[in-house]
C-alpha cells in the first residue's frame, strides 16, 4: 500500500514521427517535458504504428522516426529519468490492441470525429487501420497503465474511448487497467496562427508562413515573423481587437519571461518591424541550443539507438507483463 502511495504518478506521451513540432507545441508542450520528468515517470513514445494509418513513404517515416526521438532527446527530455521508445520496438503494444478492439464497438469508433475528418480527407484510403486507430492508442495507455495522458482537443475523443475500453473490460473479467486522465498543461498561451490569428497554429496549415517549426532557422524564422498579420495600428498593444499583435505579444512573454505591461512599455512609439524582430529573436535564441543538440544527436546514430533500444527494453518488460495478464484473463492458452 505505501509503495502504491508513493509510486510516482505515470504519464505516457504519443508523438506522431509525421513533421517537427512547431512553436505552438513548444510553447503548449515541449518546454514542460523537462521539469514534467521530476515529478512524474515519464514514458515517450514515437507512434510510428499509427503512422501507417495513412501512406506514408517507407524511407521518410524511418528517417521522420528518428527526428522525432531525438526532438524529444533535445528537449530536455534525459534518457535516464524518461523512457524514449519506438512503437513498433514493443510488440506487446499491438497484441493488446487486438485485444482491446474485440471488446470496442463498431459503433464508437464511428462516433471518432477524427476518423470521419481524417477519412474525409484521405477518401481514397480509407482503411482498417485508420478506423481501429483508437484501439491501439488505448493499448498504447492500457499496457503501462498510465495515470496521466497529455492531450489536446483533437486527442480528448480518443482519451475518453480509451476509459470507457479500460472500464468495460475491468467489469467484465476482473480489475486490470487503470483508467487514465488527460494531463493538462499549466501553462496557458495557446499560440495561433502567424497569418490567421484566429486559428490555431498548425504544421498541417498549407500557408508555410502560419507557421514555425523546431527545426527552422534564423532567416526563416525572422522572414516568417516579419510577415505575421498585424493591424493597421501601429501601436504594441494587446487586445481582442489586435489578435495578430496580441499573439505575438504571448510568444515575446512566454520566451521572454516579460508581461503585457513591460513589452508594451518597451515597444512604446516604435513600429511593428521593430517589435517583430525581437519576437524573431526571441524564437532564435530559444530555438538555438535545442537544435545544436538535436544535430548532435542525429549525427550520432549509436548514441540514438542505444538509448532507444534501452528503451524499448525497459518499454517492452513493463508491457509484457500486461498482456501476460491480460491475454490469461481472456482465455489464451499458456503453455
Ligand atoms: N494519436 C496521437 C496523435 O495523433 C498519438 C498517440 C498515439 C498518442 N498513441 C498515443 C497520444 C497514446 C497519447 C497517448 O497525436
Amino acid at each position: 500500500m505505501s509503495e502504491q502511495i508513493q509510486r510516482k504518478k505515470r504519464i505516457l506521451s504519443g508523438i506522431q514521427p509525421t513533421g517537427t513540432f512547431t512553436l505552438g507545441n513548444y510553447v503548449g508542450a515541449v518546454r514542460n517535458w523537462g521539469a514534467l520528468q521530476e515529478e512524474y515517470e515519464c514514458l515517450y513514445m514515437i507512434a510510428n504504428l499509427h503512422a501507417l494509418t495513412v501512406r506514408q513513404e517507407p524511407a521518410a517515416l524511418r528517417r521522420q522516426t528518428r527526428e522525432a526521438a531525438a526532438m524529444v532527446l533535445a528537449s530536455g527530455i534525459d534518457p535516464q529519468k524518461s523512457t524514449v521508445f519506438i512503437q513498433s520496438h514493443v510488440p506487446a503494444h499491438a497484441e493488446l490492441s487486438w485485444v482491446l478492439s474485440c471488446n470496442t464497438q463498431f459503433g464508437e469508433l464511428s462516433r471518432m470525429t477524427q476518423f470521419k475528418d481524417k477519412s474525409a480527407k484521405h477518401s481514397d484510403n480509407v482503411n482498417a487501420g485508420l478506423f481501429t486507430y483508437p484501439a491501439l492508442m488505448a493499448a498504447d495507455i492500457l499496457v503501462y497503465n498510465a495515470d496521466l495522458v497529455p492531450v489536446g482537443v483533437d486527442q480528448k475523443q480518443h482519451l475518453e474511448l480509451t476509459r470507457n475500453i479500460a472500464q468495460r473490460f475491468n467489469n467484465l473479467y476482473s480489475p486490470t487497467f487503470t483508467l487514465p486522465e488527460p494531463y493538462i498543461a499549466k501553462t496557458g498561451a495557446k499560440i495561433m496562427s502567424l497569418q490567421e490569428p484566429e486559428k490555431k497554429m498548425s504544421k498541417s496549415d498549407t500557408n508555410v508562413n502560419s507557421f514555425i517549426l523546431m527545426t527552422d532557422d534564423p532567416d526563416t524564422i525572422l522572414r516568417k515573423c516579419k510577415r505575421a498579420v498585424t493591424d493597421s495600428e501601429g501601436t504594441v498593444r494587446a487586445g481582442d481587437d489586435k489578435p495578430g499583435v496580441t499573439n505575438l505579444m504571448s510568444i515575446y512573454s512566454v520566451l521572454t519571461g516579460k508581461d503585457f505591461a513591460a513589452i508594451e512599455a518597451e515597444f512604446a512609439g516604435q513600429g511593428y518591424g521593430v517589435f517583430k524582430e525581437a519576437v524573431a529573436g526571441s524564437i532564435i535564441d530559444t530555438f538555438r541550443p535545442i537544435q545544436q543538440e538535436y544535430t548532435r544527436i542525429l549525427a550520432d546514430k549509436d548514441y540514438l539507438d542505444g538509448i532507444l533500444s534501452e528503451g524499448a527494453a525497459k518499454a517492452s518488460h513493463m508491457a509484457n507483463r500486461m498482456v501476460n495478464k491480460v491475454y490469461k484473463k481472456v482465455g489464451m492458452l499458456q503453455l
